[in-house]
């Protein structure tokens, strides 16, 4: 009987003004390939400020099952250890629930030779197909097949000049592991310049690969020269910008008191320079912590997303929540996902005004407040924007669909509950026509 199966929904009561110390966690999109980067080595890895997300147990569990050891030190503190692998193969039901389980493909590759992983899943933002990690692995002499929904790949990748025709994040990612203990070297050309990918290449580097990258030139090349062997290390976990950006937005539109600690100032140079123009001014006041300051109006914009260092696609729903109240018309650009606008229904249920050309583009006209309602967690991102919007309707909003949230952002609920906010996790019992 399904209406005596019970889920959790997340109550978020409107918020005068919060106020305290908010600290921000360990990047997911950097932990999650740093964590398949331990494949490369048989030494262990020792990870340093880990989230404490679903998505990060997925990937312990994924690396479990393939044989690796995974020793739990403190809360954030994970060592892990691959002596002998005991599988070479990742199910479907491990890959369906997180899509970046793709990325062990290149690490395994590079240190068995071999490889057979479930095929990612139709995502809700888009299609996110895999065909660039696959052309450039085929292009390193590795044999891929797709075969009853696995990719199966076989034979060690040789050094060779790569062009990714798309910038992709994931994808530069694993060739990064795929090449790095490959024979010869390997050049990649139009990498992804996310500040996550550049946590990985440091990792690799301390665990002894040979690369050679002037990203802070904003170079988009990437040089590799393949080593015997790598080695265990130490390393720690950049801070989630995504994360800081989000909380940054939360802060100005709640009007609160509050300081980011951990906050990745460096990292959000060009988001900072769109903030400044609606009238957000984030104030640095110490080595890693900032408070945002607001002017009394806010100012609509022109907001485009595109990858590093440009805006980022992971905060267009929260800033579409910002630009929701703001009065006048604001417009946003998605580049990046070709559906990636799943949280417009969701925010036009809260009362903002928004309509939307071929799910590319945003038009927003401000109103003057949004009203609590139900509405759902359409994806992981969203989800967030979904708790923003909670925070400044009129009454209260009841989130569904949790699991986004509790994959990406680390118990949120509580974090904004320390500073005052009024939010509630409840289960409820799940009535046919719910949100699903
Ligand atoms: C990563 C991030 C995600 C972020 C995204 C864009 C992780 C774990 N996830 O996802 O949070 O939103 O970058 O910044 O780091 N594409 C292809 N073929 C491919 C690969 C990608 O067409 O083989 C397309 C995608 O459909 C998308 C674009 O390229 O339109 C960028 O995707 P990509 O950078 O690969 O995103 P992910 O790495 O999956």
């Amino acid at each position: 009987m399904k209406n005596k199966e019970k889920k959790e929904v997340l109550i978020v009561h409107k918020a005068e003004s919060l106020e305290g110390v908010l600290e921000i966690s360990g990047a997911k999109n950097s932990a999650l390939p740093n964590i398949a980067s331990t494949i490369l080595t048989d030494k262990p890895v020792i990870l340093q400020n880990l989230p404490e997300l679903l998505d990060v147990k997925y990937m312990n569990s994924l690396l479990k099952a393939i044989g690796s050891k995974v020793e739990q030190i403190d809360e954030k503190t994970f060592v892990y250890s691959l002596k002998e692998p005991t599988s070479l193969c990742v199910d479907y039901e491990i890959v369906n629930k997180m899509r970046a389980s793709i990325l062990v493909l290149g690490a395994m590759l590079s240190r068995f030779g071999e490889a057979k992983i479930a095929l990612p899943g139709g995502c809700p933002i888009g299609q996110r197909p895999i065909d660039l990690h696959i052309k450039a692995l085929r292009k390193m002499g590795v044999s891929i097949d797709i075969e009853h929904g696995f990719v199966i790949a076989k034979g060690r990748p040789k050094g060779s000049h790569i062009t990714f025709d798309k910038i992709t994040v994931t994808g530069t990612e694993n060739i990064l592991m795929a090449s790095v203990l490959a024979e010869g070297e390997t050049i990649i050309e139009n990498a992804a310049l996310e500040p996550e990918v550049v946590d990985l290449a440091n990792l690799l580097k301390k665990m002894g690969a040979d690369i050679e990258w002037n990203w802070r030139e904003g170079s988009r090349t990437i040089k590799i020269r393949g080593v015997q062997k790598l080695k265990g290390t130490a390393h720690k976990i950049i801070p989630d910008r995504i994360e800081a950006g989000t909380f940054a937005i939360m802060s100005a539109l709640t009007k609160s008191k509050i300081i980011l600690k951990n906050y990745p100032y460096n990292l959000l140079t060009y988001v900072h320079s769109i903030l400044n123009k609606i009238g957000i001014h984030i104030i640095k006041t110490g080595n890693d912590t900032v408070i945002v300051k607001r002017e009394k109006y806010l100012k609509p914009t022109y907001i485009e997303t595109k990858e590093y260092p440009f805006f980022p696609t992971d905060l267009q729903a929260q800033v579409m929540t910002l630009l929701s109240t703001i009065d006048g018309l604001s417009l946003i650009k998605e580049n990046i996902f070709e559906n990636r606008f799943l949280h417009v229904p969701e925010l036009i249920r809260l009362g903002a005004c928004i309509s939307t050309i071929n799910n590319k583009v945003a038009i927003i006209n401000g109103v003057k407040n949004l009203s609590g309602a139900n509405v759902k967690a359409t994806d992981l991102r969203a989800s967030a924007a979904m708790v923003i919007a909670g925070l400044i309707a009129e009454g209260y909003t009841t989130i569904h669909n949790l699991h986004h949230l509790d994959r990406g952002y680390e118990k949120i609920d509580l974090k904004l509950s320390s500073l005052g906010a009024n939010i509630e996790r409840k289960a409820v019992p799940i009535k046919e026509n719910m949100f699903e």
